[in-house]
């Protein structure tokens, strides 16, 4: 059985949320953590694990949303911790692709994260993009536990990230013909990595161009089956195992 630890559920880029789940089942994935991370996708995640019994949230402010989230924001998101089959905060983080004018903004949003993080004793899941050293530097003030979600960085910063204790979110980029990532799976031990799509995008091979979705692990499984020499029944019992001692699926 499959676990994705990280995916992305809104009526915008799905017709049929149904089918999806069953197709999912169908293709022995067991549990789906999706992940809320603007206000309104909050909100949407909230309705979507108590209608579905494999979905469980995580939540919080990406940080393509700094400039505009209010302390207020913050309160709210806070408010939603005690609820059931919310399992950790994410995605957060920092996001320096596009701009890095806002910096501070965005290490403000992500701090005050990573203290509700630590104050509620919740695993993160991060977001990091063209924004490596920045990230690393902040997660170090605090005492907090999870996964670097799509990671695509090189051996030494996913030993770095190993050694503060955290997982690695492998996705279907692992698949794509030009990437670098399988060279850095490959040194990876097994105990660090966990499966994840980040659907609807980044679909893998041969999938890749259309809407993503977590019943295509199984594709993301068998190219890490292969690297890593093991049979893919035991690369999912290893890396479900790896995101229930993160995530308390009993939430
Ligand atoms: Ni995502």
């Amino acid at each position: 059985m499959f676990i994705d630890t990280h995916c992305h559920l809104s009526r915008e880029d799905y017709d049929n949320i149904d089918k999806i789940i069953v197709d999912n089942k169908k293709a022995l994935v067991d549990k789906i953590v999706v992940s809320g991370c603007s206000r309104g996708s909050i909100d949407e995640v909230m309705d979507l694990k108590d209608k579905y019994e494999m979905v469980y949230v995580t939540i919080g402010y990406h940080p393509e949303y700094a400039d505009t989230i209010t302390e207020s924001d913050l309160d709210y998101l806070k408010s939603l911790f005690g609820e059931k089959k919310v399992v950790g905060i994410g995605e957060i983080g920092l996001d320096y692709h596009y701009t890095k004018e806002n910096r501070d903004k965005q290490i403000w949003l992500f701090e005050e994260q990573l203290k509700i993080a630590e104050f509620f004793n919740l695993p993160v899941v991060i977001h990091s993009r063209d924004a490596t050293m920045d990230t690393i530097n902040t997660l170090k003030k605090y005492k907090v536990k999870g996964i670097i979600h799509c990671f695509s960085g090189s051996l030494e910063t996913a030993n770095i990230y190993i050694n503060m204790g955290f997982l690695l979110g492998i996705g279907g980029v692992v698949t794509f013909k030009n990437s670098k990532l399988k060279d850095v799976v490959k040194d990876v031990p097994l105990e660090s990595i966990v499966f994840e799509t980040d659907s609807p995008y980044l679909t893998p091979v041969p999938y890749r161009g259309k809407v993503n979705s977590s019943k295509y692990l199984e594709f993301i499984a068998r190219f890490i089956a292969d690297i890593k020499n093991i049979s893919v029944e035991e690369l999912a019992e290893i890396t479900s195992r790896n995101a229930s001692s993160l995530f308390d699926f009993n939430r």
